[in-house]
């Protein structure tokens, strides 16, 4: 299981991106082969004046974007919120510190489209009223930050950031911030405290970044995905973007597939997409083994039992069956597979990843992986009544009293295995407040 769970994490971090497994991409809406010239054809006609930012935010909205960092909060209400807000300094950042375990298609993406990236990180700024964008980087993703450096080179030398973007009068300039490494600096506002030189921990929210980010002015904070998404509804239209996805769903999403699959890698698939057709896309469970259970959403994700393997891989459908589409990452667990020793290691991750700042996620995890460990150390993988329900207890305290993600959802992967191995959906755990919710919008 350590090195399952090892694998999944890290995916050849600091080496080569994982394996690209749709040829070609779908979505990207510039021909392969063309440069800085023939793409960012959305920025242009932002900053001509031939699309208004009035026009980016309504078809963002329209087309029902919604956040791929994971909770899904709509991108046109962000940015509108943001271009709203008085004053005369704003900053925009692109959340490139992906290390959600199992989690990995940010850096394929990174990787292959950093100019859809860019773009959208740029047309937010513009939107919004920024001058200057920062693309917040996990620090092991050194071939990724080369990609991107080069970009913005080439950018700079076209004249399409500077200090007349484009010709437009606009300063728009681009910075790299590479991450000083740790789990929770990816959370928005521990990457805030870190970028104004303290120490990397979660500010309280409300207020949100959009009102008070990086030093204390309103700042876009959109994850690597979201910002590739941007141009793509402005080149296609939102139309186009809202056919794309299956059912009710929308667009196009990255998903990383790890853990017992024939071919683990980075897929690009339309939204609703079900658990059963991305396993069969990996080429299947290993050794043809049954699935044992899934983790759709990465590591903060409840799992769900080879029963649920039709669900729709979107924010709606998941949230309803107490897990959630999280981070865009899908690990697999073959039968046989010891769940609550995966659950356990998921657990260990997330306390030693706490920063320790709220009494419940610092003590509450380590409680509760020390009652775990002990368990497991006896040969053991199931639980009396005494200790499920000392697990239950810890769990409730954390999700409803810790402050950020982190300590809300770090017990709720080990509460659903508890669920599992009771059998049948009665016996799984109700969507969370604090992980699994559904935010408004489509
Ligand atoms: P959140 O729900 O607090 O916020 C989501 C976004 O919407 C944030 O940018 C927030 O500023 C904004 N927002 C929410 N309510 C708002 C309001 N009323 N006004 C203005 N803006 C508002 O969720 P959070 O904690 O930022 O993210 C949790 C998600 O992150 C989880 O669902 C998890 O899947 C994902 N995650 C992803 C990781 C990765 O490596 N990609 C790692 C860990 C978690
Ligand atoms: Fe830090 Fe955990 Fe509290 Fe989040 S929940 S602020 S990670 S101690």
């Amino acid at each position: 299981v350590d090195a399952l769970v090892a694998a999944a994490r890290g995916d050849g971090v600091g080496q080569a991106p994982a394996q690209r497994r749709t040829d070609p991409w779908p979505n990207d809406p510039y021909p392969s082969g063309t440069g800085v010239g023939e793409r960012y054809q959305a920025l242009r006609a932002l900053l001509s004046g031939e699309l208004s930012p009035r026009d980016v935010v309504a078809t963002l909205s329209e087309s029902g974007l919604r956040g791929m960092g994971g909770a899904g909060f709509p991108t046109g209400k962000k940015w509108e919120l943001v271009a709203g807000t008085d004053d005369p300094v704003k900053y925009a950042i692109c959340n490139a510190d992906e290390s959600e375990p199992g989690t990995f298609k940010d850096r394929q993406i990174l990787a292959d489209q950093p100019h859809l990236v860019l773009e959208g990180l740029l047309l937010g700024m513009a939107v919004v009223g920024a001058e200057l964008g920062y693309v917040f980087i996990r620090h092991e993703y050194g071939p990724e930050e080369r990609v991107l450096r080069a970009e913005i080179d080439a950018l700079r030398a076209a004249g399409v950031v500077g200090p007349d973007a484009c010709g437009s009068g606009r300063r728009l300039d681009l910075e790299i911030f590479v991450s000083p490494g740790g789990y929770i600096l990816g959370e928005e506002t521990a990457l805030l405290e870190c970028m104004e030189g303290h120490r990397g921990e979660p500010r309280n929210k409300p207020p949100f970044p959009g009102n008070y980010g990086l030093h204390g002015r309103p700042t876009l904070i959109n994850s690597v995905e979201t910002f590739a998404d941007v141009p793509v509804i402005l080149r296609r239209g939102a139309q186009w973007w809202t056919t794309q996805g299956l059912g009710d769903s929308v667009g196009w999403k990255f998903f990383a597939v790890s853990g017992h699959v024939t071919s683990p890698g980075v897929y690009c698939v339309p939204m609703g997409t079900t658990v059963r057709a991305l396993i069969d896309l990996a080429g299947g469970v290993e050794g043809g083994k049954a699935v044992g259970a899934v983790q759709p959403g990465g590591a903060s994700s409840n799992f769900i039992g080879p029963d649920q393997l039709d669900l729709e891989l979107d924010f709606g459908t998941l949230a309803k069956a107490g897990t959630m589409l999280g981070s865009g990452a899908l690990v697999v667990l073959a039968e046989g597979t010891d769940l609550l020793a995966a659950a356990t290691n998921v657990l260990r991750f997330f306390r030693n990843e706490s920063c320790g700042k709220c009494v419940p996620c610092r003590v509450g995890s380590t409680k509760a992986h020390t009652l775990l460990r002990d368990q497991l150390d006896t040969g053991s993988s199931t639980l009396d009544d005494a200790q499920r329900a000392q697990v239950l207890r810890l769990e409730e305290a954390m999700r409803k009293t810790s402050i950020c993600g982190l300590g809300q959802v770090a017990l709720g992967p080990v509460v659903s295995v508890l669920g599992l191995d009771k059998g049948g959906a009665a016996a799984r755990p109700q969507p969370r407040p604090g992980g699994a919710k559904e935010q408004p919008g489509r």
